[in-house]
């Protein structure tokens, strides 16, 4: 494994759980003059180095959004090149995902998902789900407003098969509803190519995470952007709504 951490980056004080909305593939595709799907394939690069990266430093969540619930939208020749694209990644990363134990889970209504795909996305979930090291989350065929509207779903049909009363629902009841159960909220959003939205990412999750926008597209970030993109996290004085005293702002300001 290539670089290591610049000196700016503390690792001690890394982010648990890094998400990243992974965009500008086609941008990248349109300057060379080829076509998106190899932004696309080129994209899987960039894929590996975050991996790779997240687990030498010792993150323990990474979330990756490759496919949104509105990308579905896209025309039949990119979507089914998408497709194509996650089937050849989960067949060449799984021996380095058991090697690495990394966990892959996703988030997302695979129900959509050619079936065969599908089949394959569940037996890499399952041939990886004990291991421990790092878990990979993939947001594919994934939308926030579409993961709140299921977990109100089930939670009424819990309410109404008497299973819990309305005024035991609270944040922590509804979290788990959702399809990240058990997952820490993101500490650090990035998202490449310039664009400063969510595009119905992780809405719920992301209430206080640190967003970070890099114009670098897709393909082209490497570990060293990411690298960067840590180290800026670092500088972030994150409040939660508080006030920080004067001695704590000191003492971040030390730690930086
Ligand atoms: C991100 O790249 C990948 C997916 C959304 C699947 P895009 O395909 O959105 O690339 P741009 O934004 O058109 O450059
Ligand atoms: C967000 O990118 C979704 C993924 C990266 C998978 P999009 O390219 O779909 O988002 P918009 O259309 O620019 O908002
Ligand atoms: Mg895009």
């Amino acid at each position: 494994m290539a670089a290591v951490a610049p000196p700016s980056l503390d690792l001690a004080r890394l982010p648990r759980h890094v998400a990243i909305i992974m965009d500008g593939n086609g941008r990248w595709a349109q300057q060379r003059g080829l076509t998106r799907i190899e932004g696309h394939k080129r994209g899987k690069d960039a894929v590996r180095a975050v991996v790779e990266t997240s687990r030498r430093l010792g993150i323990s969540y990474l979330s990756l959004f490759a496919f949104s619930t509105e990308n579905w939208s896209r025309p039949r020749r990119e979507v089914d090149g998408l497709m194509g694209l996650l089937r050849r990644y989960l067949r060449t990363e799984l021996r380095k995902m058991m090697k690495n134990e990394i966990r892959l889970v996703s988030v997302g209504d695979i129900t959509r998902l050619p079936s065969s795909l599908r089949e394959e996305l569940e037996q890499t979930i399952d041939a990886t789900k004990d291991n421990r090291r790092m878990t990979v989350v993939l947001a594919v065929s994934y939308g926030g407003r579409e993961e709140i509207v299921q977990a109100a779903r089930a939670l009424a049909r819990d309410v109404r098969d008497g299973r819990i009363g309305p005024e035991a629902i609270d944040e922590s009841v509804f979290s788990g509803y959702l399809s990240t159960r058990g997952i820490p909220d993101p500490d650090l959003l990035i998202r490449t190519s310039g664009e400063m939205r969510i595009s119905n990412f992780f809405l719920w999750q992301s209430a206080y995470t640190e967003i970070y926008v890099t114009d670098t597209l897709w393909p082209d970030f490497d570990e060293q952007h990411f690298l960067e993109a840590l180290a800026h996290y670092q500088r972030r004085e994150r409040r939660f709504g508080r006030i920080i005293e004067h001695a704590e702002r000191e003492r971040l300001r030390a730690a930086r």
